[in-house]
């Protein structure tokens, strides 16, 4: 996409309005001889050329701004609309699209920035134009996880920076537009800078907000939604006037709402509809809303949770928004809008050495055992896991301090040696030599106040003077927007990296945050502990991920409480949830599949009764559900029957085969478990060139005398014909498509089929 502010037929561009005090957060047209105050955005984009210092030759003639922009905007006098001082009767910012609007000139819906000013009390600012710049490539954003353009390919974006003023209090705010050539993508961040003499208040800094200037109602309002172990639940509601806002206030990310967004054209579908989505890099408290007014004008907002935030800017210090990914596509449905965000994030957000690897075949103790094992033990799992193909097995929580039950020992990273007499280097090895690599499970941000470390450090925790200390899970978090105590647990934790031959880790955090006040912090500091806490995370992860490049993280907080795009900038898969039963994970994984690729939901196959929910499946569909992800185990393999075992070997030898199709391949969801009354649930995943798709059927609920079913395939090529791998079956593309794929006629509840579909001859 090339950098252009004009994002489609419904994003609001401003008008031919001329008006020298015009408000700059809506700079107007550049009509030549213009104050520097009356720039359009849209036409900042057409002009860069005439701005971009770095050419040597003599910039071509901009090109005319797009035909008909101006009618996007309505001015004129409305009621209860008041113009804005020293404008042109009728210029109001309250009917105005505004690129970052504030409170208290005119415009009445939702600001993006706030900002106290002690000296007087105000909360007033005029942000006017100062200048703009393009670029190639994207900046890092300091201290924050952020997507990137490769290594050497600055053409892969280029970057816009407007930079705003507001004279009075001396605060510049740099809003940053980066569009990614191969993608239906822009992505937006702030920094605002005290440039002034006296210290500032932000109240409210929001990463991007947007105005579209059409007519909006009708359109559906989607989230994700849901509860520990119901994770992200698609939500469509329709727009109406007032805010649908979703937020968390819990300091991650969270169960119950995900940080993600969409608008939906009335009528979209998974294959057809005009959609934008808006996804939040970040993973403490945020919030994102739209607005529809009375003159049927949405504004879309994404950004750090106002609620219980503030940041004193001192004079000379910046504060810098997490970044919003922000995805628009004209006719593809909400399939269309996942593959463009699957496909930018596996390009520009995941990294390092396993981001674009396949994923090894785990098996997790958790399930198999909790807290009760011990070396011999965990050798036993390994081993038979072992002979059935898995390839690395994690030994989660329990192994350190005295941890026989969750009271206990966080913050204590030191191997119990009541289980594990030879140490972790011992275990290590003696599953090393079963063939297995050897992964690890921690909870770095915890302490339990049964802790050697809580008993020397009982200030470390997040806390308020004078006030009770909330537990959950028996446990209090560390206060990590201080550098002594990431400090102490990182050498904790990277001692034990450095001792022993760990290549997977996996990262808990299994409470959220309450008390949120630091000990070293002074009063009018109080509430910038959330966020710091999340910028201190962010520190010390990447502090993890560089002295470790090759160990595979895995992220978690209670199964997917933290399934952010921040925490993917460091840890290439999360497990998706605590709820491992197939039928729940339908809408688990499909929720998520919304936002994020398949390559980073961890799912894995687990016993019967399943231990959340108690349903019993057959493991042929524990292992189809479980293939849609970064693929494992969590069971005592060896407690299986020897039928069992045989399935557990075809699918490890499958999955073996497809993983690479799995990791890169395009999602196509067929049918969703939230549908209708919910009988079963189909997807596939296909090759980028079309050349082999996976499909996965399953049905919640069988039925006597169904009809015939067939199942129409999305993402293949009409032209080529498909081989099914398993029967030697053929189709053509264009009956797979128009006709579809014969269903099997469901014998049961909770079965599935899968099949492996390979394109054999091409027809023209
Ligand atoms: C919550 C995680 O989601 C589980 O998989 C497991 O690691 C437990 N914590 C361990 O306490």
């Amino acid at each position: 996409m090339p950098l252009h502010l004009y994002w489609g037929p419904s994003l609001a561009a401003d008008a031919n309005i001329e008006h020298p005090t015009s408000n700059a957060q809506h700079p107007t047209k550049n009509t030549g001889a213009h104050s520097p105050a009356v720039r359009s955005t849209s036409t900042l984009a057409v002009e860069r050329s005439a701005f971009d210092v770095r050419r040597e030759c003599p910039p071509p003639p901009p090109p005319p701004p797009p035909a008909g922009l101006d009618a996007l905007v309505r001015t004129g006098d409305r009621a209860f609309s008041p113009t804005l001082a020293g404008a042109p009767w009728g210029i109001s910012l309250d009917t105005l699209p505004l690129e970052y609007p504030v409170h208290g000139t005119s415009d009445f819906r939702e600001p993006a920035l706030e900002v106290y000013q002690p000296a007087n009390g105000s909360r007033i600012l005029d942000l006017r134009y100062k200048t703009h710049r393009i670029t190639p490539g994207k900046p890092a954003l300091a201290g924050l996880p952020a997507t990137f353009t490769r290594a050497g390919h600055t053409t892969d974006a280029e970057t816009l920076t407007l930079v705003l003023a507001d004279a009075l209090t001396g605060l510049e705010v740099e809003l940053l537009y980066t569009a990614f050539a191969a993608h239906p993508i822009i992505t937006r961040s702030a920094r605002i800078t005290n440039h002034g003499k006296a210290t500032l208040e932000i109240r409210r800094a929001l990463s991007a907000s947007l105005d579209f200037s059409t007519a909006h109602d009708g359109h559906q309002f989607i989230q994700l939604s849901g509860a520990w172990a119901r994770e992200r639940d698609v939500i469509a509601t329709p727009l109406r006037q007032g805010r649908q806002t979703v937020d968390s206030r819990r300091g991650t990310s969270s169960h119950q709402q995900n940080p993600f967004i969409a608008l939906a054209q009335h009528g979209t579908d998974e294959n057809r509809g005009d959609v934008y989505a808006f996804n939040l890099v970040y993973s403490g408290n945020w919030m994102a809303q739209a607005e529809l007014e009375s003159a049927r004008q949405v504004r879309a907002q994404i950004g750090i949770n106002p609620f219980d935030f503030a940041w004193q800017l001192a004079p000379g210090d910046s504060f810098q928004t997490p970044e919003a990914v922000l995805v628009h596509v004209t006719d593809g449905g909400l399939g269309g809008m996942s593959r463009a965000l699957h496909r930018f994030y596996r390009a520009h957000l995941l990294r390092g050495h396993w981001h674009d690897k396949p994923r090894p075949i785990l098996l997790n103790n958790w399930e198999a055992t909790y807290f009760d094992f011990n070396a011999d033990k965990l050798e036993k799992i390994a081993a038979t896991g072992a002979q059935l193909g898995v390839e690395l097995f994690v030994l989660d929580d329990g192994w350190f301090g005295h941890r026989d039950d969750d009271h206990t020992s966080l913050g204590d990273w030191v191997v119990d040696r009541k289980k594990l007499p030879g140490g972790l280097d011992d275990l290590a090895r003696r599953i090393n030599a079963q063939g297995l690599s050897f992964g690890l499970w921690f909870e770095p941000e915890m302490i339990s106040r049964d802790s050697d470390l809580y008993r020397a450090h009982p200030d470390w925790c997040l806390h308020v003077p004078d006030r009770a200390r909330t537990e959950g899970r028996q446990q209090l978090v560390l206060d990590y927007s201080r550098a002594e105590v990431r400090n102490a647990i990182y050498d904790a934790i990277a001692k034990i990296l450095r001792a022993a031959p760990i290549r997977f880790i996996k990262w808990d955090m299994n409470r959220h945050l309450t008390e949120v006040g630091s000990a070293t912090l002074p009063p009018a500091q109080q509430q910038e502990v959330a966020h710091r806490f999340v910028l201190g995370l962010y520190e010390i992860m990447e502090r993890f991920v560089t002295e470790f490049p090759e160990i595979l993280f895995e992220g978690c907080s209670g199964g997917g409480g933290r399934f952010d795009p921040g925490i993917l900038h460091y840890m290439p898969q999360i497990w998706t949830s605590d709820n491992s039963d197939a039928i729940s994970r339908l809408r688990i994984q499909y929720g998520t599949s919304l936002a994020y690729p398949l390559s980073t939901l961890s799912a894995h196959v687990s016993a019967v009764p399943n231990h959340q929910v108690g349903r019993v499946t057959p493991m042929r569909t524990r292992g189809d559900v479980a293939f849609t992800g970064a693929f494992g185990y969590e069971l005592d393999l060896g407690l299986l029957s020897d039928e069992e075992k045989n399935e557990v070997r075809r699918q490890i030898e499958s999955y073996k085969k497809l993983r690479p199709l799995l990791l890169t391949g395009d999602l196509y969801r067929l049918i969703s478990p939230f549908d209708g009354n919910r009988t079963e649930s189909a997807w596939l995943v296909a090759a980028p060139d079309a050349s082999e798709a996976l499909v996965t059927h399953v049905t919640i609920l069988a039925e006597a005398t169904a009809p015939h079913r067939f199942l129409r395939l999305r993402g293949l090529d009409p032209t080529k014909t498909y081989r099914d791998t398993a029967t030697g079956a053929t189709y053509s593309g264009t009956l797979l498509q128009h006709a579809g794929l014969p269903i099997p006629a469901a014998k049961a509840d909770y079965t599935s089929h899968q099949w492996h579909l390979v394109a054999v001859i091409s027809e023209q």
